[in-house]
């Protein structure tokens, strides 16, 4: 992989969200949508892909949609990358000012404010509440159900949760290098989600449904949101060969130096697999899961 850079890995994820959100769960979402133009609140929403996607799914036509994340290489890629991709959907883009943004055609308005902040801090800010809530691949890095508790406090009572790509304790790398090792190489992965300091768990999904309830949420949707990358014809689609380099680099991140781990069987089963994605030979499945909530 040439350098590891955290935008470039969100920018190929994107296709790989697009078959996984789950269809069932976006649909209750599109109708209980409010009709007026509504009040959209992200959470550690990255570079921003998530309003391109709305845009182009026709869920998203006049909003204001504050993007928060914590990372200032996010918000910039979001803030150089909002003219382009606002240009290819056929929208006028304006800023009027530093981190504001408003796309436009003749039938859609969307607002937009990048907030560089941490979630916590910006809830403890009070911002207006929002009529949808939208946490994408974020809640299984957080500690639960605390963090749920505050974030559904942006909400408007009656207000719109959807929380997505909830990590839910299967991963499945294929053709097997060696059964016993990637065995515990998966659990070690796993593990070293459930000790991040900053929180997280590995069986986040399965999880969500009693910290939803736990935090005053109503589940109205759930269903699965799995990641499955394969090649076709010996090729990975879009970027997905990139973002396949990137989930090995994860691994390789969080377990080099692991005492549990020989580390030159590690460092070979690391080069095995990226032949693997080199050769198109990889497939790659992450079990997630979707919810949609109300307060
Ligand atoms: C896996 S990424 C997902 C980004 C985006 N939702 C997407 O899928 O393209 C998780 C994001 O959450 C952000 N994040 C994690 N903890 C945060 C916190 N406490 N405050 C703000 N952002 C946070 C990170 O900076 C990162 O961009």
């Amino acid at each position: 992989m040439n350098q590891f850079s955290f935008p470039h890995y969100l920018l190929a994820k994107q296709s790989v969200d697009d078959r996984a959100l789950n269809q069932h769960v976006l649909s209750e979402l599109k109708a209980r949508l409010p009709q007026r133009p509504a009040r959209i609140i992200e959470l550690g929403g990255g570079i921003g892909s998530m309003i391109p996607r709305l845009l182009r799914w026709d869920v998203l036509s006049q909003a204001e949609y504050v993007l928060v994340d914590e990372m200032p290489e996010n918000t910039g890629y979001a803030a150089d990358w909002i003219p382009r991709w606002g240009t290819e959907l056929g929208l006028e883009v304006a800023s009027p000012a530093a981190g504001q943004f408003e796309v436009q055609d003749s039938a859609r308005r969307v607002g937009i404010q990048l907030v560089t902040d941490d979630i916590f801090h910006f809830i403890q800010q009070n911002p207006q509440p929002a009529d949808v809530l939208i946490c994408h691949a974020v809640l299984d890095l957080l500690p639960m159900p605390g963090s749920l508790q505050k974030m559904l406090c942006l909400l408007k009572p009656g207000g719109l949760a959807w929380l997505t790509i909830n990590f839910d304790g299967v991963t499945s790398l294929e053709p097997a290098i060696d059964p016993e090792l990637d065995r515990l190489i998966e659990h070690l992965y796993h593990r070293s989600m459930d000790e991040r300091p900053t929180g997280g768990d590995s069986q986040s999904g399965r999880h969500l449904f009693g910290h939803i309830h736990a935090a005053g949420g109503r589940l109205l949707a759930a269903g699965a949101s799995d990641w499955v990358v394969h090649a076709v014809d010996g090729k990975y689609p879009h970027d997905e060969s990139y973002f396949l380099e990137c989930i090995l680099h994860f691994f390789d991140e969080s377990l080099s130096g692991h005492p549990q781990l020989d580390a030159e069987k590690f460092a070979s089963w690391l080069a095995a697999r990226r032949g693997q994605v080199a050769r198109g030979e990889l497939v790659y499945i992450a079990h997630q899961m979707d919810f949609l909530v109300t307060r």
